[in-house]
């Protein structure tokens, strides 16, 4: 008798489980293509310029007090310097406090943000 309590009880709970299963996948009819979302092109040198450089070299490059202007610049020269900065090669007076900002930044990192402060 337990037995058989047992498996009506094991009986219904499959029951149960394939009825969920049956409904989920009719829930979500889909007919037509989605319209695809119109996201605005997003400048990856921009982004990293304006998350760690902005607070020192003003918000669109201009440079303020001792920090260097960087807007319109070559982007060969911008290279060149980030690329001695992160080297460990001092190029100002103030170099070491430029420095920690370039090694945190790979090349690709580099060439963009020099991309998009030379288009400025
Ligand atoms: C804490 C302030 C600070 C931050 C943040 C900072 N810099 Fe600098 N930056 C300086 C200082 C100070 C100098 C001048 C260093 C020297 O004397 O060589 C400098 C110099 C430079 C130069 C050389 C300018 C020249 O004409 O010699 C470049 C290029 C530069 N920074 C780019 C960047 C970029 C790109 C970032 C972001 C990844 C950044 N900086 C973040 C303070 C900062």
């Amino acid at each position: 008798m337990r037995v058989a309590v047992v498996a009506l009880i094991a009986m219904t709970a499959l029951t149960a489980c394939g009825d969920k299963a049956e409904v989920a996948p009719a829930a979500a009819p889909q007919t037509t293509a989605p319209e695809p979302i119109e996201t605005p092109a997003v400048n990856p040198g921009k982004l990293k310029y304006l998350a760690v450089c902005q607070g020192c070299h003003g918000r669109d490059g201009q440079g303020q007090g001792s920090f260097a202007k960087l807007a319109g610049r070559p982007a060969e020269e911008l290279v060149k310097l980030l690329r001695d900065y992160r080297a460990g090669t001092p190029v100002g007076p103030q170099s070491a406090t430029m420095m920690p900002f370039a090694k945190a930044l790979t090349d690709a990192e580099i060439d963009s943000i020099a991309d998009y402060l030379a288009g400025l």
